[in-house]
């Protein structure tokens, strides 16, 4: 049986198989190469997205919309100052009134409930562009940007460094796990992810043959590193915790020392952006010749169309 994603929602990696996400990666290189090809298609021609928005956004804003419109679609930006989302109606009424305008909805901000009503009233593919729990579009991204430099995924060592709780960390964990490859997190202890998504990661990495790992010693973790991966030290919400942060994850800055630990001259940089150059990681790093940020970036607009691509039509 092929695989078939046609209205379906994507909230969380967790709800998607190893086939269903290698099915969504192999759209979105078909997706770059007939962008680089110059290819035009108007597969959107007639539909609407709605892309609302409680927190900030460059990437995935840019990403849905220039991907949307540029196949013939109609996307609407909405932020919390423009509509009722939680205040004076429920999110499950907005929904079912966006459901019944719009062909599919984008969704950034805080709580995953929202995002999961979203999908379960709107009646219409539901995306999830980053809550605090998860950030699954991003890792659609990695994921392709990994492969385009090691031509595999399997095997591949991926070490997160830094705030190993946050939504990328996490999200990066489970799409390592049904990848079947090795990741790292390297972070202070009370920085790892949350115990629940760890079982299921190990759950799924029983299946998969991942190896999932957790250390606070930098050497240790850093050690064969195909990738190293990291993200802000305070996420969007939590801003009032970047002085404590900055004490506790100074040690797991990512600087040119940590690049030469890895002992391999093809380790590469990966950061979801936006990055704060001389916390998380140096300008020497992101700006160097093994950082593939601005890659995994255009990437972001590559996977989101392959993703809507499979989920609309
Ligand atoms: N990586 C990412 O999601 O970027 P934005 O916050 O700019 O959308
Ligand atoms: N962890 C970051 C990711 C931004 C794309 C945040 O949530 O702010």
């Amino acid at each position: 049986m092929g695989v078939n994603l046609k209205g379906r929602s994507f909230i969380s990696l967790l709800d998607y198989t190893p086939e269903e996400i290698r099915y969504l990666l192999d759209v979105s290189h078909q997706v770059k190469a007939e962008s680089r090809a110059r290819e035009r298609h108007r597969r959107f021609e007639g539909m609407t997205l709605a892309m609302l928005f409680e927190k900030r956004s460059t990437r995935t804003r840019l990403a849905f919309e220039s991907a949307f419109t540029e196949e013939g679609g109609h996307a609407i930006f909405l932020s919390k100052n423009d509509i009722q989302l939680g205040a004076k109606e429920s999110v499950e009424d907005t929904a079912r009134v966006l459901g019944r305008m719009v062909d599919a909805v984008m969704f950034r901000g805080f709580e995953q409930k929202h995002v999961e009503i979203l999908a379960n009233y709107s009646g219409v593919p539901v995306y999830n562009g980053l809550t605090d729990l998860c950030h699954p579009t991003q890792v659609l991204a990695d994921l392709m940007t990994i492969e385009e430099n090691f031509r595999r995924l399997r095997g591949v060592r991926l070490v997160f460094m830094g705030d190993g709780r946050n939504n990328m960390a996490r999200s990066l964990m489970i799409g390592a796990a049904k990848m079947g490859m090795e990741y790292v997190v390297v972070s202070p202890e009370q920085l790892r992810p949350d115990e629940s998504f760890v079982n299921k990661a190990f759950e799924i990495s029983r299946e998969t043959g991942a190896k999932i790992e957790f250390t606070e010693v930098v050497e240790e973790g850093v050690k064969g590193a195909d990738v190293i991966y990291t993200d802000v030290w305070a996420s969007m919400g939590e801003e009032d915790k970047l002085q404590d942060r900055i004490k506790m994850l100074s040690p797991f800055q990512v600087n040119e020392k940590i690049m030469e630990m890895t002992g391999k001259d093809e380790t590469i940089f990966m950061h979801c952006l936006p990055a704060v150059k001389g916390q998380e990681v140096t300008y020497d790093v992101i700006e160097g010749k093994r950082s593939k940020v601005w890659e995994e970036a255009e990437n972001r607009k590559h996977t989101i169309k392959a993703l809507m691509i499979a989920t609309l039509l």
